[in-house]
């Protein structure tokens, strides 16, 4: 579908840096007919349009009483098909939780219809938590995971889409058959969506070997020749759970570490990325420093099974590339500004504990949830900030509700602004305070993919 060029005008705030939030209070950013940033401007004045050849007939945008344009949330860490059991977890930890929840729940994917339902609606939610990107792990099955790109490709959601691969201490009736089955099957997929989307351009297959346990050393290494060959990204777990780890010594015995597992495979990359990485040691850390691998920090998911807290500073401060995931249904919340909140809360916990951590800022996080979550996936070029030449993958934060005079029930969530506020107490408030009633439409590459009914564009 051709798009217009569109002119969004009001504030703008993105990740400068780590720790800076850019706040531009009178912006104006221009979108091409191919959904990538045409201009950027930081002196819009009134609503006067600075003259811009070939714009005068561009659609605008205002943020109008809403608030502010905030890059679309990048969420590296994902499970579609368990998005039903989001927020039940019971007591578990991680081994018992797979076997009594999780297993049980994925062996549905084999019937389309049940699919389907779930699939719309997990890229449905995400999207209107204003998640463009998502890094997305489906099930063993063929047709189910061939459906989950299909339906981020039409609702418009930038997906990394992985069939799962699993062939051993898995239950009999969910999990591949042989390291044959396990390629040829991954290897469909990836033809799918070759397929549907012969740049990779919205959506991109992912090669996703469940967990160093659930695969064989035949599989484990298959899968790195597939990731080497083809270049595709690859994601799986690390370091989760300490009887996982026990579990991954007595299973490897000739490795030195579970991050050598992978190395060893040919699995630990740029393009890989490690969801959780709570109990490394300093030697695997550094390891997946040399080999530019990436880490998605899951702290919702991490707390719920009682795994353990990650170090999330630590791995900064050494260099490690890092963003945020919601690793649903570990993590309970399908939510990114949820899982910044809780990634800030977490931190606060470690701090607490060992003293000489310090927690994270507001502004640290949502550079995880954005920027770090683009590197995390390897679209820095493309996404995660509002620069020239980036696609306009965007969300319109609505921060109405000033004082006494707009009702309750026509307020953009629970975010109380009263109007004194500076833009920083503006997006703290957001972050603590804010949910999906604060997400008021949301674009990728310039199409608009969700928005709330208030939304009058
Ligand atoms: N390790 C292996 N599989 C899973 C999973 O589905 N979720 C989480 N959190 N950890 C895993
Ligand atoms: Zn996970």
């Amino acid at each position: 579908m051709a798009l217009n060029k569109t002119v969004y005008i009001g504030p703008f705030i993105h990740c400068e840096s780590l720790n800076q939030l850019d706040i531009c209070t009178n912006g104006m950013i221009g979108v091409g007919e191919d959904g990538k940033i045409a201009f950027v401007s930081r002196d819009m004045k009134g609503r006067q349009l600075p003259a811009q050849e070939g714009w005068e007939h561009a659609k605008m945008v205002y943020t109008r009483q809403y608030g502010f344009f905030f890059p679309g949330f990048i969420d590296t860490h994902i499970h579609a098909s368990q998005y039903p059991n989001a927020g039940v977890f019971g007591k578990s930890t991680l081994l018992d939780w797979l076997n009594t929840y999780t297993f049980p729940l994925e062996s549905w994917f084999s019937d389309l219809d049940r699919a389907a339902r779930i699939y719309n609606r997990v890229v449905a939610r995400t999207l209107s938590h204003g998640t463009t990107t998502a890094a997305y792990y489906a099930t063993v099955h063929v047709p189910a995971t061939n459906l989950l790109a299909d339906i981020c490709k039409s609702r418009g959601q930038r997906a990394f889409v992985g069939r799962v691969c699993m062939d051993r201490l898995s239950p009999d009736y969910y999990q591949d058959e042989s390291v044959e089955s396990a390629i040829y099957d991954t290897q469909a997929c990836i033809d799918h969506i070759k397929h549907i989307d012969p740049q990779f351009d919205l959506v991109t297959p992912i090669i996703t070997p469940r967990f160093a346990p659930s695969c064989t050393d035949e599989t484990l290494a298959a899968l790195g020749k597939l990731h080497r060959d083809t270049g595709l990204p690859c994601q799986t777990h690390i370091s989760e759970n300490k009887k996982e780890i026990e579990l991954v010594k007595e299973l490897f015995p000739n490795h030195d570490s579970y991050t050598h597992v992978y190395d060893q495979a040919g699995l630990l990359t740029p393009k890989t990325i490690l969801a959780h990485a709570i109990h490394l040691s300093s030697e695997e850390r550094s390891l997946i420093k040399t080999r530019q691998a990436k880490i998605s920090h899951c702290p919702a998911s991490n707390t719920a099974l009682t795994s353990g807290r990650a170090a999330v500073r630590t791995m900064l401060d050494e260099g490690l590339t890092v963003g945020l995931g919601t690793d649903v249904s570990g993590g309970y919340t399908s939510s990114m500004l949820t899982e910044a909140r809780e990634a800030i809360f977490v931190s606060r916990h470690v701090a607490m504990e060992s003293g000489d951590e310090a927690k994270l800022s507001v502004e640290e996080a949502l550079y995880l949830a954005t920027r770090g979550g683009a590197q995390v996936v390897g679209l820095e070029d493309r996404i995660g900030g509002f620069e020239v030449g980036k696609d306009w993958d965007a969300q319109l934060i609505g921060l109405d509700g000033v004082g006494d005079t707009v009702g309750l029930d026509q307020r953009a969530g629970l975010v109380e602004i009263f109007g004194e506020e500076t833009w920083d107490e503006k997006v703290a408030k957001w972050v603590y305070t804010g949910d999906d009633r604060n997400t008021m439409a949301v674009w990728v590459k310039g199409r608009l993919v969700h928005s709330r009914e208030s939304f009058k564009p």
